[in-house]
């Protein structure tokens, strides 16, 4: 069954030549869908079928200076954008921050990849994941239509060791497994991908997972070797 593949660049590279041979250098055939979320700034001059936004705002214009609306991004071509990264809660992000991002990319027909799972740490079990989970959830799709919604779990102990090839703080196969089941039962949600730390060695082992629909990968996802292997797994 095919998978979902998306790619956080994060704020890499650092260059636009870097960033469009990089891109040119990701399969456009892969057994996979691809999904490449580029720096915002690079996102026009980016050639690839999907591309994603890493973030955005919540509303569609006005006065909000730096800001990146959905329907600016629509307007580029974007069709998914990535929101409530942990990355952008550690600086701020509210839950009702994010539940106003989600819906504001619903209203443009953008796919929101709603990350969740901020604050749990390498000791919890299960449940005390799925509480934390629940309490973003109920938050972040609040009056938003979650069949349209992809989640991306991503227990925050696990992203951006920094070694796209780590071995020791990566979630098992197993736990994302049993967390995709629990947010797809709970919230109808069209599919929840695994993230944090997925690199070409594990990536096999979570795209097995029966409801893991694919996976976010950031530091891998600059490696165009292992990301070409992972988007044909
Ligand atoms: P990582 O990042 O694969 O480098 O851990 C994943 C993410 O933060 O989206």
């Amino acid at each position: 069954m095919k998978k979902l593949i998306i790619a956080n660049w994060k704020l890499n590279p650092t260059t636009l030549k870097d960033a469009q041979k990089l891109a040119a250098s990701i399969s456009v055939k892969a057994k996979n869908k691809v999904v490449l979320c580029p720096p915002t700034i690079y996102l026009s001059q980016i050639d690839y079928p999907n591309l994603g936004a890493q973030d955005c705002f919540w509303n569609e214009k006005g006065p909000h200076t730096g800001q990146t609306s959905p329907a600016q991004l629509k307007d580029l071509g974007v069709k998914y954008c990535i929101v409530g990264h942990s990355e952008k809660r550690e600086t701020g992000d509210t839950d009702e921050m994010v539940n106003g991002k989600v819906k504001a990319c619903l209203a443009q027909k953008i796919t929101p990849v709603l990350c969740v799972g901020f604050g749990t740490t390498v000791e919890q079990d299960d449940l005390e994941v799925t509480d934390v989970l629940k309490s973003q959830l109920d938050i972040n799709l609040s009056g938003a239509d979650a069949s349209k919604v992809i989640v991306a779990y991503e227990p925050v102990w696990a992203i951006s060791s920094g070694d796209p090839y780590a071995t020791k703080k990566v979630a098992t196969p197993e736990h994302a497994e049993t967390i995709s089941i629990f947010i797809k039962n709970k919230y109808n949600v069209s599919a929840v991908l695994y993230g944090g730390s997925a690199n070409v060695r594990n990536a096999k082992e979570f795209l097995a997972g029966r409801n893991v629909g694919g996976l976010l990968v950031g530091g891998a996802s600059l490696i165009a070797k292992d990301f070409n292997e992972i988007i044909n797994m």
